[in-house]
């Protein structure tokens, strides 16, 4: 072994063997409950690799025991193998590769899955061709020639990856320009090239965020064939593919403005309880007009507090729910009481016409409710 410092192991890190100072390549492998697919992903990349050199840092949220899996199974190999275990899982699979980044110390750092879908022997290829190529990036891809998606399992899935694909693709044309497989979770980096920092990943696609964030110098790819699951299921579920337009919405247009493009959204969407609630009154009860707009604004508010609560603001909840729910209410009828005063002076004092008037004051109030509920209400 090559004579060098030690490394202390980190809190919530398994360590296993200490790693050599110089390192050619550092292997990231995120896991979630991944016990069944460890053994063979270490013997494979083992015989890939050379043992000096090399380093394997696995970043683990599993709740089904895999860090001590890869730790019984680690003391068969001559190489540094570490296991860094989270108990919050932040940031998900990209969170958990950031994670990594960090910690790891190779020239190279390289990415891959831990089910075997990703061939451990293309890794040497992946460092070659970068080296080759001067390339600071060098992507694993399905749709280079050469390369397949082999192991996709059906139709749908098939369907769904070419679709995010050409959205990304797309969206960010000029970043992908000389890569077919953006959605691909297989990549080697060059640490010089690599900015952890700027990174803020959420779910699965790590390498776009990479791509986008850190704009490497020249990509390469080499194609490879996307092979079958070896054990277990895929950890991906129809909450990540909300996750993933969400990740993406946030790195084209600013998560700032993605969140107002929601908060618009979730606005419109109120004029149908406040007609509906309104047509009710009118229809069912005898109640003035007037009073049955101000409980049909109130309705509207509820709804639009129950959307913006769960499906935008879910983790900017600081405050306690009685604390959200009364300010939003407070903002909303608020609205109505400024807006009027508002209509009046750009109509009477700027001989503005109803219509006109009425429509600013809408965008007035709307980015004005915007601000006080990302800013005030859930503190983004
Ligand atoms: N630490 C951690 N935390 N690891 C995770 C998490 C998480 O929350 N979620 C998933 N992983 C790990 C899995 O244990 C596995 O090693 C790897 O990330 C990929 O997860 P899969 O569930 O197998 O993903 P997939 O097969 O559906 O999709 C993969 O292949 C696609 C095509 O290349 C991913 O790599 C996608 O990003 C990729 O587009
Ligand atoms: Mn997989």
């Amino acid at each position: 072994r090559r004579p060098g410092r030690t490394r202390a192991v980190l809190p919530g890190e398994i360590g296993v063997r200490p790693a050599p100072t110089v390192l050619r390549q550092s292997i990231i492998v995120p896991t979630y409950n991944e016990r069944d697919n460890v053994p063979a992903l270490l013997a494979r990349l083992a015989n890939a690799l050379p043992h000096d050199g090399t380093e394997i840092v696995f970043v683990d949220d599993s709740t089904d025991g895999t860090p001590e899996v890869i730790v019984a199974h680690a003391a068969h190999y001559p190489i540094a193998i570490t296991v860094h275990h989270r108990d919050q899982g932040v940031g998900g699979l990209g969170g958990a590769v950031v994670e990594g980044m960090r910690i790891a110390r190779g020239e190279w750092i390289v990415v891959m899955d831990a089910d075997l879908q990703h061939p451990p022997e293309i890794v040497p290829d992946l460092i070659a061709a970068g080296l080759r190529d001067g390339a600071d990036l060098v992507v694993g891809s399905r749709y280079a020639s050469g390369g397949s998606t082999g192991g996709l399992a059906d139709g749908y899935r098939r369907l769904v990856s070419r679709g995010s694909t050409l959205l990304v693709k797309t969206l960010f044309r000029n970043n992908l320009l000389s890569v077919s497989d953006p959605m691909s979770g297989l990549f080697a980096i060059r640490s010089s090239s690599l900015d952890s920092g700027q990174l803020r990943p959420l779910g699965y696609k790590i390498l776009l965020e990479l791509i986008v964030r850190n704009r490497p110098g020249r990509i390469v790819e080499v194609p490879y064939t996307f092979q079958a699951r070896h054990a277990g299921e895929s950890k991906s579920t129809a909450a990540e593919g909300i996750r993933f337009l969400k990740h993406v919405g946030g790195l084209r247009f600013g998560a700032g403005r993605l969140r107002m493009l929601a908060f618009a959204l979730i606005g419109i969407s109120g004029l149908l309880p406040n007609q509906a609630v309104l047509w009710l009154l009118l229809t069912c009860t005898g109640v003035h007009y007037t009073a049955a707009a101000v409980v049909a604004n109130v309705v509207a508010v509820v709804w639009n507090f129950a959307l913006a609560d769960t499906l935008l603001y879910r983790n900017h909840r600081s405050r306690g729910p009685v604390s959200r729910f009364s300010r939003f209410l407070l903002m909303g009828n608020a609205d109505l009481l400024l807006r009027i005063p508002l209509l009046a002076l750009l109509v009477s004092g700027l001989s503005l016409g109803v219509l006109l008037g009425n429509l600013l004051t809408l965008l007035a109030s709307f980015v004005v409710r915007f601000l006080i509920s990302d800013r005030l209400i859930y503190l983004t």
